[in-house]
């Protein structure tokens, strides 16, 4: 498995989008984002399945398997709109293996033992929210699975002022249902996750962005 992936494989998945503007989002989204490569590098290898928690359009599973990951993803979002554009594209790719449903996080997650992705949606959520969220996914990740998270950490830095604004533009663009709620700090990975026997590492991901996402890598040994 190659990552990140070529600048064909990327216009391939944005293609898959049904409309103009979720094809212009994913174009854009796919060639700035460091996260998919990241998350594909922690993943390639294993044969556990994946479950995407706040899968949006379901762009991690479309560059999952264009890099040649082929267990089973399951996509989770509360947005019936994205759910369906994850389906539409699911069932234009050709794709195996590809399953999506809607649903909140904040009211509990599915049955699921492998790998769980959390990609950028922490901020939603309340301080109790958040560590009870990392807590239900800490208990779906398998012996030799990984929870991998990407979220802008609170600090004191200008990249963390810069996340919020973009946070905030997300959502009076109206692209975002909800506004940000509240910033995870260091902290809170470290004990939440430590305390549910997973190893936990942290890492600034930021890419050529200017925003202060890290990667959190909690594994079940
Ligand atoms: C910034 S987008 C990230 C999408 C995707 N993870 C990615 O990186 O391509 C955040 C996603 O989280 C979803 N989300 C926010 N709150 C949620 C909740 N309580 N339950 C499920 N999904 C949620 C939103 O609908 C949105 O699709």
């Amino acid at each position: 498995m190659s990552t990140p992936l070529s600048a064909t494989a990327l216009r391939h998945i944005s293609r898959l989008c049904p409309g103009r503007w979720e094809r212009w989002y994913a174009a854009a989204k796919l060639r700035s984002d460091p996260v998919y490569a990241a998350v594909t590098k922690e993943l390639q290898g294993s044969s556990l399945p994946v479950l995407d928690i706040g899968c949006g359009i379901g762009l991690l599973a479309c560059y999952l398997r264009e890099s040649g990951f082929a267990p089973a993803i399951a996509g989770f979002d509360y947005d019936p709109q994205k759910i369906s554009c994850a389906q539409s594209m699911a069932a234009r790719s050709g794709y195996e293996g590809l399953s999506y449903m809607t649903g909140d996080a904040r009211s509990g997650l599915p049955d699921f033992s492998g790998h769980v992705v959390i990609l950028d949606i922490l901020q939603f959520f309340t301080p109790e929210e958040q560590a009870a969220l990392l807590r239900a996914a800490a208990s779906r990740v398998a012996q030799g699975g990984k929870l991998i998270i990407r979220s802008g950490l609170r600090d004191d830095s200008l990249r963390f002022r810069i996340t919020v604004a973009g946070d905030w533009l997300a959502r009076l663009t109206f692209w975002m249902k909800g506004a940000p709620v509240s910033y995870p700090d260091r902290a809170l990975f470290e004990s939440v996750l430590s305390a549910a026997g997973l190893r936990v590492r942290l890492q600034p991901l930021w890419g050529g962005t200017p925003f202060n996402n890290h990667l959190v890598v909690a594994e079940r040994e």
